[in-house]
């Protein structure tokens, strides 16, 4: 599973880091960005998610079965 922030879309609302902290980080204005290739641990997945249906923009996607 892999994740993807589009930075077009992202306003910073920082639920993503906050909820997943081992899948995004925030950049230093804020926004979101993922960490390392966006390749979600095994362990991370259910934050991953939650990351997912928590952004209020939509502005992450996320790739299962990569
Ligand atoms: Fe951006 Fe959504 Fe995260 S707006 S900072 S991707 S919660």
């Amino acid at each position: 599973m892999k994740v993807q922030i589009d930075q077009a879309r992202c306003q910073g609302h920082g639920r993503c880091y906050d909820l997943a902290p081992e899948v995004f980080g925030e950049d230093e204005e804020g926004y979101g960005t993922v960490l390392g290739d966006g390749l979600v641990p095994p362990d991370g997945a259910d934050d991953a998610r939650r990351a997912v249906v928590n952004c209020p923009e939509r502005a992450i996607d996320l790739l299962e079965g990569t």
